[in-house]
């Protein structure tokens, strides 16, 4: 079992519950409402589970690389499927839309390097199970040049610092680099909607590392924004 799969059969019950009332101030809500309108009758397959608030009347399958977050999926109606974003288990290309919901930044291997080429991978595997015309949707945090600059520099060692807790190094990339990971897959009109809700405050105490829910800092410390990306496979 890889350490991302560990680390997550271990979160998923925190992680589902600890997200609570907040979710309806938060940007999850933002993104939810645009995407429970704009995914209706189509077949979508989740990557990385599903977005938080999912309309689960939609026709939803979930790939996971964790088999407990794929319970609590597989109790709410969802199909459940154990698999990797970078090369996925499902046959295609057949899915109207495929949403890649807060999980990049946890697809990371041993650095900076690794991580943004598992993006670019992921974007690419996408795409295979999408039909023509199909989207591809990202919920992403995302940070400013010069904090990627320093946090790719800073990666092998933040990486060995999260280890000692058994947490997986973690890298949130810029919008700039996604748009262009999508634009070089070969997606057509890529663009990025920014989702930060207006109950968010730069004074609101956040837990900024899954895994350590006793480190609690203001939102202020934390330079971080929240988007939700839409690129389109070209028709034939
Ligand atoms: C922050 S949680 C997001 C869960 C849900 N999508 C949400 O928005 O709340 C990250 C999820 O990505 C999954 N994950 C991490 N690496 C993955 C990979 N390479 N392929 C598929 N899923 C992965 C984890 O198991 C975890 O369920």
């Amino acid at each position: 079992m890889s350490e991302v799969s560990r680390f997550w059969n271990e979160q998923a019950d925190g992680y589902q519950s600890q997200l609570g009332d907040w979710i309806e101030r938060s940007h999850h809500r933002v993104t939810a409402d645009i995407l429970n309108r704009e995914l209706e009758g189509g077949r979508v397959l989740c990557v990385g589970g599903p977005w938080v608030a999912a309309d689960t009347e939609l026709d939803l399958t979930v790939v996971d690389v964790s088999l407990a977050m794929l319970r609590a999926y597989a109790a709410a109606g969802m199909r459940p499927v154990l698999g990797d974003a970078r090369r996925l288990p499902v046959g295609g290309p057949s899915f109207d839309h495929l949403v890649v919901p807060l999980v990049l930044h946890h697809i990371t291997g041993r650095g900076g390097r690794d991580a943004r080429s598992n993006v670019r991978t992921a974007v690419r595997e996408a795409m295979r199970l999408l039909r023509p015309g199909g989207k591809l949707w990202i919920q992403e945090i995302v940070v400013p040049g010069p904090i990627y600059a320093a946090e790719l520099a800073l990666a092998p060692l933040t990486r060995r610092l999260l280890g000692l807790k058994r947490i997986p190094l973690v890298v949130f990339h810029t919008d700039r680099f996604l748009r262009r990971s999508l634009e070089e897959a070969g997606y057509e009109r890529v663009r990025s909607m920014v989702t930060d809700s207006p109950h968010e405050k730069w004074h609101d105490w956040i837990t900024p590392v899954i895994g350590l829910p006793e480190l609690k800092i203001p939102r202020l410390l934390v330079p971080v924004g929240y988007r939700l990306l839409v690129g389109e496979r070209p028709g034939e």
